[in-house]
Order: structure tokens, then C-alpha cells, then sequence
């Protein structure tokens, strides 16, 4: 007997199982960080337990390396990886030309080296994160801890000049002291609300000497799947010009999957 997933879970359980069969035994791959990418980790253990599946992965944090370890996936540095075939990795939101926001999860630095050093980028998330405008999911800036009240300050100012809905920004905080990433840095969150130019935004904010990176994945998503609380997943290729639908039910280790239509 199975406890039933919630809503979000059976979407993001159904957007991982679809992306897990797009990794091919021979490829090295890229595991993103988060919730929806822990359902993508445990499906590639599965399919390694279950069918044989041989691939190579870097993992793009500390706490995704350790649950793929968990099941049983080795997990190898960038370096050793070299170029990789396929990344996957969730997002806080994502636009109709695949333009993301990351790093919700506090791992948006390891995330854009991991996602830029493959060939193909693709993002599993549930429908909720689909969005006109990127902006109302705080935008995340990681910075360096020396002088970050002046970089914060710093930021403030450059976005006086940009075309944006808000502009407080907050210290990222785990429980009482400052949230520190994998690479010891602070991050900052930035309430735009709406960000009209992600380009601009994205080349600003990463002119500032203490800014080490922003969570805007500006053309570096090629495809998406797309989760459903009723188990169906649709991959979004606009390169390939399709759009699929497949259906996956969670049953425990026991998993349906049956297609549905295009
Ligand atoms: C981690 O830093 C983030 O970029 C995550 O990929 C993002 O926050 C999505 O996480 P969930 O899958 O938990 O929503």
C-alpha cells in the first residue's frame, strides 16, 4: 500500500520521471538541486538498479551529491566530467522563451557552471512555475561576504535604473545567521516583482565586483517538462518544435507509464 503523493509531489514526480528517460547510458549528466530534482536523482537510481542504466554524473551542490550517493549514483567533480551531455535541473519560474529564475535553493552558482558546461539544459518543473514575466519569485544574488551591506547598497542604485516593479532586497538568512552557500558566499534576494529586461538585468547585476553570480539562466535552457498534479508530463522542446505528453502515475517502486497523445 502506497501513501498517495500531494498534488505538487505527483507534478514534480511526473516531470522527473519523464526527464529521467532522456538520459541514455554512455552520457554524462548534470543533477540539478531542489525538491523537484531529488524525484530526478532517485529515478536515475532507479533506472540504474532496474535497468542496467550506465551514466556519468556531477552533481551541483552538496545536498544533491549526497542523496544521489544515497541511491547509489557515484558522483564525479565538473572537472573530471570535463563537457556534459545533459543537465537537469528544476527552477523557480520560467518564461515562455525558457528564460529562468534559479537558486531558491541557495545553489545558483554550481547550477549555472553545471547547466552552461553542457550541450543541453533541461528543466523539470511543476505548472506553477510557468510565467508571463519573470520577477515575482525573489530574485537571488550571490555575493561575496566581504562588504556585502555595500554590494547590496550597490545594487539598489544600479536598479533605480532599471525597468523593474520593485526593488528591496533582503540578506538570505537560515534561521538566525546569514545563509551560507556550498562556496561560502551570502545571498541576497531581490523583490522585482516583474523584471522587464532579463538581459540588461543579468549583465548589471553581474558587473558588480562583489556580485559572484544571479539566479537569471538567460538562454541556457534548451527544453522543459512540464509536471501535472494528475501525473501527466510535457516535455517542451521549442528547438525541436514539439511538445509531448506522456503520463505517470506514482506507485510506490511500482510505476505506471503510459502515453496519453501529443
Ligand atoms: C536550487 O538552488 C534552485 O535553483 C532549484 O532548482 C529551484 O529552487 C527549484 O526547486 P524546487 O524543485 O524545490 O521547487
Amino acid at each position: 500500500m502506497t501513501t498517495p503523493l500531494s498534488p505538487i509531489d505527483a507534478a514534480k514526480y511526473a516531470a522527473a520521471k519523464r526527464a529521467s528517460l532522456l538520459v541514455e547510458s554512455g552520457m554524462k549528466v548534470g543533477l540539478g538541486t531542489g525538491s523537484t530534482a531529488a524525484w530526478l536523482v532517485r529515478a536515475l537510481g532507479e533506472r540504474q538498479r532496474t535497468e542496467g542504466l550506465h551514466f556519468r554524473a556531477t552533481a551541483t551542490s552538496s545536498r544533491t551529491a549526497a542523496l544521489a550517493r544515497d541511491c547509489g549514483i557515484e558522483v564525479a567533480d565538473l572537472d573530471d566530467l570535463g563537457w556534459l551531455d545533459l543537465t537537469i535541473d528544476g527552477a523557480d519560474e520560467f518564461d515562455g522563451e525558457l528564460q529562468l529564475i534559479k537558486g531558491g535553493g541557495g545553489a545558483l552558482l554550481q547550477e549555472k557552471i553545471v547547466a552552461t558546461a553542457s550541450d543541453r539544459m533541461v528543466v523539470i518543473a511543476d505548472a506553477a512555475k510557468e510565467v508571463e514575466t519573470l520577477g515575482a519569485f525573489p530574485l537571488p544574488v550571490e555575493v561575496v561576504r566581504f562588504g556585502w551591506r555595500t554590494t547590496k547598497a550597490l545594487v539598489g542604485e544600479l536598479l533605480v535604473g532599471l525597468d523593474v516593479m520593485g526593488r528591496d532586497s533582503t540578506l538570505r538568512m537560515n534561521g538566525d545567521a546569514p545563509f551560507v552557500t556550498d562556496e561560502g558566499h551570502y545571498i541576497i534576494d531581490l523583490h522585482l516583482g516583474r523584471i522587464a529586461g532579463v538581459r540588461q538585468l543579468t549583465l548589471v547585476l553581474n558587473q558588480i565586483p562583489g556580485v559572484v553570480e544571479n539566479g537569471l539562466f538567460v538562454d541556457v535552457c534548451d527544453a522543459v517538462v512540464i509536471g501535472h498534479s494528475d501525473g501527466r508530463a510535457e516535455l517542451r522542446d521549442p528547438g525541436a518544435g514539439t511538445s509531448e505528453v506522456l503520463r505517470f502515475d506514482f506507485a510506490g517502486d511500482d510505476n505506471i507509464f503510459t502515453e496519453v497523445g501529443d
